[in-house]
């Protein structure tokens, strides 16, 4: 069987550009105070690190883990917490931060999860929103990207493992069958 291909859906300056963007947003919207970033582990580990350095306020950086797709495209609906954030969020304001939100079923297990530690505030920053898939309600404050609904890899997010390390944000295309 023939490999995928690539094609690119978004270049990694208009990823740069656009992340400059949130992070001035995001320090625009806060009141003064460390801000909590919360990574979602793995897709979002790129994410994370260029839009920590677009906020200029404080920041502390901690990262909760869940199960993932595992090796198929679709979600099996169920979330499972595989690592726990490090810090107390307790009274904190913490941004979440997601590489993609599909069918919102990990974001909104996740917000309940940490509500109940009694942060001051928790919201949602996803680099991309594929708004046609949602089957769980989840309030993004910061999108990147709103994308159609195309399977996408590259900076940071992955089919099986590959392609996170991707500059660009890719759509996967399947060979067609002969
Ligand atoms: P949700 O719970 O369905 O919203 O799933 C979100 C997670 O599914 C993301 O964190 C990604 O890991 C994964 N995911 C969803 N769509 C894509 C995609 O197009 N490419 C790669 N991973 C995806
Ligand atoms: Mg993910």
């Amino acid at each position: 069987m023939s490999e995928p291909s690539l094609r690119v859906l978004l270049a990694e300056l208009q990823i740069q550009d656009r992340i400059r963007e949130l992070g001035a947003q995001i320090d625009a919207d806060y009141p003064n105070g460390a801000l909590h970033l919360v990574c979602i582990l793995k897709g979002a580990c790129f994410f994370l690190a260029d839009l920590a350095r677009a906020i200029e306020r404080e920041v502390i950086i901690d990262f909760i883990g869940i199960s993932s797709y595992g090796n198929r495209k679709t979600s099996s609906g169920a979330v499972k917490l595989t690592k726990d954030l490090d810090t107390a969020i307790e009274g904190a304001d913490v941004l979440l931060v997601e590489d993609i939100v599909d069918s919102g079923v990990t974001l909104n297990y996740l917000v309940n999860v940490l509500q109940q530690r009694k942060p001051r505030s928790v919201r949602i920053a996803a680099l991309l929103d594929k708004p046609e898939r949602r089957l769980r309600p989840v309030e993004v404050a910061y999108v990147g990207f709103r994308i159609p609904d195309e399977f996408v890899v590259g900076y940071g997010l992955d089919y099986a493992e590959r392609y996170r390390n991707l500059t660009d944000i890719c759509i996967l295309e399947e060979p067609r069958l002969a």
